[in-house]
């Protein structure tokens, strides 16, 4: 076949073969051999639905049929030779079957086209990119549940501006990262049941003459139903879009959590000691346990967020239906979802392995006048001053303890009635960190008792 000139699928009205540098940007095969199992798929369906409709007989659909299965197992035992002269799998896969079954391979592509060709194909991988990344949230929301729960009563600082703000827990915190996962794990569900439709029979752009069977097809192929514009099914990557969207979103969730974990793993924090299996050494410095993974995914995520950029600006300015352009759709896609995918499952070891250092995070927690805002509650409920004067008297507190250099429980009853006669010692109460998250009992608050509460809700959400 390759010893034509001109291509032997299109070639028709060629009379030279493409210059090297035309087969060179032309040829997508480089990469789109990745959706060999989506392509064949597509094509079983096809040819089964051609036969059922009376298309093509029977006995050219089995050897179409049984082809293929050869073709793929050839692809999957790493025995196929892809050649960049056919251009793309799909072409690959045809010229290839044409060998193994001669004459029937070339009514395989009757009523349909690469455009639809494609499109089927590329939806059949992004849905499952989104079923892994399903699985792949699923299981870091529950290594999150884990931590929330073994560690729902232990105190830690609160920060706003990474300034110590109140008291939270640990459970508290971990909760916090469950709920944007989750909110991922919503989005990612919500984004495969508007992808599930078929484009296959939307043919070149205007669908077919031939009596096909689309809703065959689909059901074939586990789409909930045919797309219902066959311009719209071979030009729409909203899809794709839709995926890396969706996966910019988590990435930056993963990033987040990635930079705390970077943060709390440094010696001035000891939040948390991450796992031998999780973490690298340094080749000079005998004493590093470096957070790699941790800041390797901090720094992946600019690849998907580069990918749904690269591919928003792909289709922005391309007019109905298909134009080659859309090749570039792949690329980008494969890259973010390899690295999305690694992102998550690094981070669910490393939230599995992950030892909090409960005394560390205790001593922090009481640091930096954590319950000024408990003190500053205590003076209006107790003494009923307005909240305004309690915020300033608090003030005033904060700034003695800081010029003796102690913290807000360590000052005396004396110290305290300097600033304000009224204040008893049942003030002392309100400024321990147990005291302080276990009073933040309010839906959603920090208070163990909530956390679990949560954590439950959880449980029997995902099951
Ligand atoms: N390799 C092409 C792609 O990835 C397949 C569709 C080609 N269609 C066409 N009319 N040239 O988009």
């Amino acid at each position: 076949m390759t010893d034509k000139s001109s291509n032997q699928m299109w070639g028709g009205r060629f009379a030279s073969g493409p210059d090297a540098i035309m087969e060179a940007i032309n040829a997508s095969i480089g990469f789109d051999k990745r959706m060999a199992a989506q392509d064949i798929a597509g094509s079983r369906a096809h040819a089964a639905m051609l036969a059922a409709q009376g298309i093509i007989s029977d006995s050219d659909a089995e050897a179409i049929r049984k082809g293929l299965l050869t073709v793929l197992s050839e692809i999957e035992g790493g025995n196929f030779e892809f050649s960049t002269a056919l251009e793309d799998i799909h072409m690959n896969v045809e010229a290839r079957l044409k060998e193994i079954i001669g004459e029937p391979a070339g009514r395989l592509h009757t009523g349909r086209s690469r455009n639809d060709q494609v499109a089927t194909d590329f939806r059949l991988w992004v849905r499952d990119q989104l079923d892994a990344a399903e699985a792949g949230l699923l299981a870091l929301i529950r290594a999150l549940l884990a931590q929330a729960e073994a560690g729902a009563d232990w105190v830690m600082p609160g920060f706003t501006h990474l300034q110590t703000a109140q008291p939270v827990t640990w459970g508290h915190h971990m909760m916090a990262y469950v709920e944007m996962f989750g909110r991922d794990l919503s989005r990612v569900r919500d984004a495969r049941d508007r992808m599930n439709e078929s484009p296959l029979g939307a043919a070149a752009l205007a669908g077919t003459s031939f009596p096909i069977d689309r809703h065959m097809t689909a059901a074939a192929l586990g789409f909930a139903r045919p797309c219902a514009n066959s311009l719209d099914a071979v030009s729409d990557r909203d899809f794709a879009l839709e995926f890396l969207s969706v996966a910019s979103i988590c990435a930056m969730h993963l990033s987040r959590f990635a930079e705390e974990l970077v943060i709390w793993s440094s010696a001035q924090f000891r939040f948390v000691t991450l796992s031998d299996r999780f973490s690298t050494g340094s080749s000079i410095m005998p004493q590093k346990k470096n957070p790699d993974a941790a800041e390797l995914i901090r720094a992946k995520i600019g690849r998907i967020f580069g990918a749904n950029t690269a591919l928003m600006m792909v289709m922005k300015g391309l007019p109905l239906a298909y134009s080659k352009d859309m090749q570039e759709d792949k690329e980008q896609a494969f890259d973010a979802a390899d690295n999305w995918m690694l992102a998550l499952a690094a981070m669910e070891g490393m939230v599995r392995d992950m030892t909090g250092n409960r005394d560390a995070l205790a001593a922090a927690a009481g640091a930096g006048f954590s319950t000024a805002t408990d003190l500053a509650d205590w003076l209006v409920r107790v003494l009923g001053m307005p909240f305004r004067d309690a915020h300033h008297v608090t003030g005033a507190l904060v700034a003695q303890a800081e010029a003796k250099g102690c913290d807000l429980p360590e000052l005396t009853l004396d110290d305290m009635r300097a600033v304000h006669p009224d204040i008893t010692d049942a003030v002392f109460d309100v400024l321990g960190v147990d005291n302080s998250v276990n009073s933040r009992t309010s839906y959603g608050g920090t208070a163990p008792a909530q956390v679990l509460v949560q954590v439950l809700r959880w449980k029997e959400q995902i099951g």
